[in-house]
């Protein structure tokens, strides 16, 4: 039975080789970010107001003017072929009619052009800043070309987090799956690539330099902190994105969740925020709305639907995301997905010991 991304992730342990799953499912150093960034999901209280006379909740809403239909999008997830067969192309098919946008990775196992011609619903470009400058312009500039509405810059990744299940695996990549919109070679080891071409001198200069080759709007991956977000606003970026790339760079950081109230607060609505990392449920959407997202992206559970079964397992994700959070609107008095009340997640004030309250209750 699949009736949690739980279930998604069990039939796809079963399915995938050992070294596979643990590249996906791995974190940084001792997991430590990894784990709570579901153990931060896990603590919310959703607050329910009732009587609310809610009939048909609306899961869709807007994001830099597109109108999404709900309020995730799908990570940037490189070599999804690694999972089945179809890829990133099964990944948009499914996403695409159900009006959810992918963002591609740079290291996607499909071209742009042909993932472009294939979705129905937003697409993105999810790059790393190369050294190889003109290799990156080359892409972004196809990518603009073939339609895709907004570039995102991964800036949590001047080299991989010590992943130390690949480490202990001897993890590489198979022959078969490759990037393919890059050139060059050295892709089967990730790390020792990052290592090698990623440039690890990037500064806030680089925010410029993407605005003077795109009309795009930019949008930044891997913000954690509220210093860090006043810079972005201040560079002009679109968007930003809370992450801790699920874990995978840093590990010691701060959930996304915990880092997002001090960002939505500097931020005060200068840009559009977005969350990723240990999105798991209908609710945990919720409730990365309530405390200030617009939107989250969901990262490792369209991989499970992948691997489980292609296309109609991304699908069968998406589906289940979206039943879950019309529940968990229905069930807490969220008419819309787009105007989600902060009472939802405020704590409850501690209990005023008002004598008339006493009095009257037991008049
Ligand atoms: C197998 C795998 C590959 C990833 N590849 C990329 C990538 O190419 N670019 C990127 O910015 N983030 C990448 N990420 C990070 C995701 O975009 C996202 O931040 C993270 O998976 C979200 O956390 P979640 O898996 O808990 O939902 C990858 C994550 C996984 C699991």
């Amino acid at each position: 039975m699949r009736l949690s991304l739980g279930d998604y992730a069990r039939l796809a342990r079963e399915r995938l080789d050992r070294p596979v799953w643990d590249f996906f499912e791995g974190g940084a150093g001792d997991e430590r970010t990894l784990l709570a960034n579901t153990a931060a999901f896990d603590r919310v209280r959703l607050r329910p107001s009732v009587l609310t006379g809610v009939t048909v909740p609306e899961p869709s809403t807007e994001v830099l003017g597109r109108t999404w239909g709900a309020p995730f999008a799908v990570a940037p997830m490189g070599y999804q072929t690694l999972a089945h067969p179809q890829g990133e192309l099964a990944t948009v098919r499914a996403a695409g009619p159900r009006g959810v946008p992918v963002v591609v990775s740079m290291f996607s196992g499909h071209s742009c052009e042909d993932l472009a011609a294939a979705a129905a619903a937003p697409l993105w470009l999810q790059i790393y800043c190369l050294r190889d400058r003109a290799a990156i312009r080359r892409l972004v500039e196809r990518a603009e070309r073939a339609r895709f509405e907004a570039v995102v810059l991964t800036v949590d990744t001047p080299r991989l987090g010590r992943r130390l299940r690949d480490l202990r695996n001897g993890f590489r990549l198979p022959p078969d799956v490759r990037p393919a919109n890059l050139h060059g070679d050295g892709f089967d080891n990730p790390a020792h690539h990052a290592l090698s071409q990623f440039d690890p001198a990037l500064n806030w200069d680089v925010v410029d330099w993407l605005r003077s080759i795109t009309r795009l709007p930019v949008v930044l991956k891997g913000i954690l902190t509220a210093a860090d977000a006043v810079r972005a606003v201040s560079a002009g970026v679109d968007a930003i994105i809370v992450s801790n790339h699920g874990g995978r760079q840093l590990d010691g950081a701060p959930a996304s969740l915990e880092a997002l109230p001090d960002v939505v607060a500097a931020v005060g609505g200068a840009c559009t925020i977005l969350l990723d990392s240990g999105v798991r449920r209908g609710a945990d959407v919720l409730a990365a709305r309530a405390m200030g997202a617009d939107a989250v992206l969901l990262g490792r559970p369209v991989l499970y639907g992948l691997a489980v079964d292609g296309e109609d397992g991304v699908a069968g994700v998406i589906d289940l995301l979206t039943d879950e959070l019309t529940d968990a609107m229905a069930l807490t008095g969220t008419a819309s997905a787009a105007a989600v009340p902060l009472e939802l997640v405020r704590p409850a004030r501690p209990r005023e010991s008002s004598p008339e309250a006493v009095e009257h209750h037991t008049r």
